[in-house]
């Protein structure tokens, strides 16, 4: 089960799973995109079919009922994000509570929804996709990233936690991937958020399958993503001398005195 199925990295992670023969439950709040892409994937080697899920991860109720309704739950990804890139002085709460909404609180009550099965049947495994904002807080992204810490700190607790239990847990830190995701804000995003370079969803997709097969605690990709997690735990003044060469002043405009 995929919670932001209808595009981006969740739609390549469902035509990942449904190419090894899944049955895929797809959720997002998006009927008509979740069912054209239901009708476009691979069919599962059993069951009835790929599943469409309509719900929206903010809302508890209804993740609770499309977890029900798909009923023995493998795996569950909890991927479905929005992001909002702003000075934070100039950002409106809405946005602020609309993030904190689905990607944090969606995590939540996602993991929330389909871990007593899979403790019940003693076998499970959760992926979270956080990113390598979780890492390294940009400026301009310090509600988005704040969301992201979040599921970060949550899914490290939860891999020891769940020790023993069956269940397994798989933290995903994506850098810049080609998606839509800043679709809505292209021409106000940082300067230090290259679009160029971003990275395929597809090929993240399957190494998050990897992962989830040889039980990998992280997954960073691109790798540049573990090089800034190494510098930025090292000290924050190596990663931020190392962003101002990469990616110019703006990844870094303050100097530690
Ligand atoms: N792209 C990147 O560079 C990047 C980098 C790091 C981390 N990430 C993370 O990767 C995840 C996926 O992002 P993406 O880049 O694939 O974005 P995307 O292309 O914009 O896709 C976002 C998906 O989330 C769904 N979604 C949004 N709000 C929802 C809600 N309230 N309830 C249910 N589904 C909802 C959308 O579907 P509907 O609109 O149909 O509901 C859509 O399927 C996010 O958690 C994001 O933070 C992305």
């Amino acid at each position: 089960m995929v919670t932001g199925a209808s595009r981006g990295i969740g739609r390549a992670l469902c035509e990942a799973f449904a190419g090894r023969g899944a049955t895929v439950g797809l959720v997002s709040r998006s009927e008509e995109e979740l069912r054209a892409l239901a009708v476009r994937l691979p069919a599962p080697s059993e069951g009835s079919g790929h599943e469409i899920l309509v719900a929206d991860v903010g809302d508890r109720d209804e993740v609770a009922a499309a977890i029900d309704r798909f009923g023995e739950v493998d795996v569950v990804v909890a991927n479905a994000g929005v992001a909002d890139y702003a000075p934070f002085k100039d950002m409106d709460l809405e946005p602020i509570e609309r993030m904190t909404r689905v990607n944090w609180l969606g995590t939540v009550y996602t993991v929330h929804a389909a871990l007593p099965g899979m403790l019940e049947r003693l076998r499970g495994h959760l992926v979270v996709v956080s990113s390598g904002a979780a890492l390294r807080s940009f400026p301009q992204a310090a509600a988005y990233g704040a969301t992201k810490a979040a599921q970060r700190g949550f899914a490290e607790a939860l891999w020891h936690e769940l020790a023993g239990t069956g269940v397994d847990v798989t933290i995903v830190y994506p850098g810049e991937i080609a998606t839509e995701i800043h679709a809505h804000e292209h021409d106000s995003l940082p300067t230090w958020r290259t679009i160029a370079e971003e990275a395929d969803a597809g090929q993240l997709a399957r190494r998050v399958l990897t992962a989830i097969e040889v039980n990998e605690r992280a997954v960073y990709y691109p790798p540049f993503v573990q090089a800034l997690r190494g510098a930025h735990g090292l000290s924050p003044r190596i990663a931020d001398f190392a962003l101002r060469r990469l990616r110019g002043i703006t990844a870094a405009p303050r100097r530690s005195p």
